[in-house]
Order: structure tokens, then sequence, then C-alpha cells
């Protein structure tokens, strides 16, 4: 059996990225439907019938998003380790990951306002971020395969040129 490649498939990345834009974008519509769009009600302000609906929709995604955090796992994150490609930023990424889904834990069974206040806090802020940490993530990833490929290629021109030379000195009467 042949093992998971560093490099994702197509439908991997598809996969991966229509369910993290799900998540983020679910959070963010429950953030705007929360504070910013309320139904006046005969006691004053209530929440929009669509607010629960983007929690639902989050906590969907959020476990979908989980089934393709754990198939990066074995092949993404373990090879792409060993080679020392990219370790700052999976590392970073990977640990954001982690938090996002200790808060998210967190909120589903903190029922106390003063701690499940600053978690929530934590949790959204770090989730609007996530889109630009992927996406450098990704860049500097690329970049490196770039870097590794132009080094790859330089050290066999160096060494065609080098076994050259030495052959012209073995000719040489
Ligand atoms: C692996 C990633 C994530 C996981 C596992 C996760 C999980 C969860 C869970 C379990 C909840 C509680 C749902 C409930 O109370 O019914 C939640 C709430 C929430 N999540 Fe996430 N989430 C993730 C990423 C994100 C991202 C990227 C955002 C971006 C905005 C985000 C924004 C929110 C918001 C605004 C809430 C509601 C907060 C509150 O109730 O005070 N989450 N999340
Ligand atoms: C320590 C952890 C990680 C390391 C060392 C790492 C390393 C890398 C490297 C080297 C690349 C460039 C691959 C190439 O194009 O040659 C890359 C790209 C990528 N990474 Fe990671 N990664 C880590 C964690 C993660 C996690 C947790 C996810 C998603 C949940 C992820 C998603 C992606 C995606 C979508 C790409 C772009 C697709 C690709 O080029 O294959 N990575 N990463």
């Amino acid at each position: 059996m042949t093992s998971p490649a560093m490099r994702l498939g197509k439908w991997h990345q598809g996969y991966l990225y229509v369910v993290g834009t799900l998540l983020v974008l679910s959070g963010a519509l429950w953030l705007l439907f929360h504070y910013f769009v309320r139904m006046p009600g005969q006691f004053g302000d209530s929440p929009h019938p669509l607010e629960p609906w983007w929690l639902c929709i989050h906590g969907l995604s959020a476990a979908a998003f989980l089934i393709g955090f754990g198939s990066v796992l074995p092949g993404h994150v373990r090879r792409a380790w060993v080679a020392r490609r990219n370790r700052i930023s999976g590392t970073f990424f990977f640990s954001l990951l982690a938090l996002l889904i200790a808060t998210g834990y967190g909120l589903y069974y903190l029922g106390e306002d003063s701690v499940r206040v600053p978690v929530s806090a934590v949790h959204w802020l770090v989730g609007l971020g996530m889109p630009a940490l992927m996406g450098w993530h990704i860049w500097l990833g690329r970049a490196s395969r770039k870097l590794k490929h132009a080094a790859a290629a330089s050290a066999a021109t160096a060494s065609s040129v080098e076994s050259e030379q030495a052959l012209r000195l073995v000719r040489k009467p």
C-alpha cells in the first residue's frame, strides 16, 4: 500500500477550502446577526430567527472540518515535518486550529458567563483570522517547494559542470 503524499490532491484541497469557507462564513454570520441584526419584539430587541441556523450550520461544518483536519495528519503534516518544509507556519496553523477546537468544545459545554464570554471572544477572534493564516501557510509552503526545486536544479547543474571539468582533466594528454 502506498503512503499518503505530502501534497494534497485537487479534491482533498477542494474539500478543505469549501468546508473551511462554510465554517468561517457561518461563524461570521452568527456574529453579524447576534450583534447587529435584531428583531424588535414586544419586550425589546430579540434574536433574529436566522441566528440559531448559523450556529446549526457552524456545528455541522466544524464536524466536517475536523474530518479534513484528521485527514491531513498522516500524509501532509507528517511528511512535510520530516522533510523540514514549512514547519513554522505549519506549526502556527496547527496550534491555532487546536485552540479553535478547544475553545469550540468549551463553548458547547460552558454555561457560566464569566468564563464563556472570554472563551467566545478568543474563539471568534482566532476564527476570523484563519483565512489569512491559511493563505499565508499555503503561500509559504508553495514558495518552499519552488525554492527546493531551484536548489536541486542548481546542485544538479553544479555537479554536471564539475564532472565535465573532471573529464576534461582526465582526457588532457
Ligand atoms: C476547527 C474549527 C472550529 C470548531 C471545531 C468550532 C466549533 C464551535 C462550536 C462547537 C461552537 C459552539 C456551538 C454551539 O454553541 O452550538 C462554536 C461557536 C462559534 N464559533 Fe466556532 N468553531 C471553529 C471555527 C470557527 C471559525 C473559523 C469561526 C470564525 C468566525 C468561528 C466562530 C464561532 C462563533 C462566532 C461562535 C458562537 C460564539 C458564542 O456562542 O458565543 N468558529 N464553534
Ligand atoms: C506542522 C504542520 C504542517 C506543515 C509542516 C505543513 C507543510 C506544508 C507544506 C510544505 C506545504 C506546501 C506543499 C507543496 O505545495 O509542496 C503546505 C501546503 C498546504 N497545507 Fe500544510 N502543513 C501543516 C499543517 C497543515 C494543516 C493542519 C492543514 C489543514 C488543515 C494544511 C493545509 C495545507 C493546504 C491546503 C496546502 C496547499 C495545498 C498543497 O500545496 O498541497 N497544512 N503545507
